[in-house]
């Protein structure tokens, strides 16, 4: 039985659509990426998941039971929390305080803690003091990560983490994930890196203009059916 499930699942910005019918689903444990090119509706369908869009509440399923109708509180209560894409920090608060106020909402014990965060990202607690603002890009990124796992989430949804890194922090970042795989969370990871993305994700889906276009097991899926999935032309009608 999958974890997450959505079942024709779509959304609008007022008369603007964009997601038009979309399935995927999220098993307890697996880790699975969602890529796209921008605009595809990669992040509406973490919005949609997390609750910051209202959708038709069957329409997504956790835990068997119709949720997208639930507000973001309420989502994040039942135990699915998102590093937002942009990371949304509080400037105005310290690296401590951003990453406690990930226990808001939801105060469930569990893996995470101030200090196991700072155990999977030791330079956050050099900088625990400093004004969130003070810290690098990549810095900020664990810590946008870190506040969501703070809550103890069953499903961590990740958009865009690597966007506007350099290679090297991106690895750095992501070699966090098995840690926490380990503690048997379900993780949807959206990127546009598909190398990254394929490299740590069990399975993948791609979105295209509101849709999925392709998905499988990411050992399965060759270069151009991704390629075709993601930009719509064979490899060869580009260049
Ligand atoms: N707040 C919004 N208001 C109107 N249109 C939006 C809004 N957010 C996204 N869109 C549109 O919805 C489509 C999907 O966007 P988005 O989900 O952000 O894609 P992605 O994350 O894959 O880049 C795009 O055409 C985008 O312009
Ligand atoms: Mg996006």
């Amino acid at each position: 039985m999958a974890l997450i499930e959505t079942r024709g699942l779509t959304a609008a910005y007022g008369d603007f659509q964009a997601l038009f019918g979309v399935d995927i689903a999220v098993g307890t444990g697996e880790t699975i990426a969602i890529i796209g090119a921008n605009g595809a509706g990669k992040t509406t369908l973490m919005r949609s998941i997390s609750g910051v869009i209202a959708n038709e509440p069957a329409s997504i399923l956790y835990r068997n039971e119709p949720i997208g109708g639930l507000p973001a509180p309420d989502i994040l209560a039942r135990g699915i929390a998102m590093v937002p894409e942009g990371r949304k920090l509080f400037p105005s608060l310290s690296v401590e305080e951003n990453l406690l106020i990930g226990r808001y909402g939801r105060t469930v014990d569990g893996p995470w803690t101030l200090d196991s965060i700072f155990g999977l990202f030791p330079i956050l607690k050099e900088r625990r003091s400093n004004p969130s603002t003070a810290l690098s890009g990549g810095q900020q990124q664990m810590v946008a990560i870190g506040r969501a796992l703070m809550s103890n989430p069953d499903v961590l949804l990740c958009d865009e983490i690597s966007l506007g890194l350099a290679p090297v922090v991106v690895r750095d970042i992501y070699a966090a994930f098995p840690r926490i795989r380990e503690t048997g969370a379900s993780i949807v990871i959206v990127e546009q890196d598909i190398a990254q993305a394929l490299k740590v994700a069990d399975r993948v889906y791609c979105m295209m203009e509101g849709r999925v276009t392709l998905s499988g097991r990411a050992d399965d899926l060759s270069r151009d059916d991704i390629h075709k999935a993601y930009f719509g032309t064979d490899h060869h009608e580009l260049a």
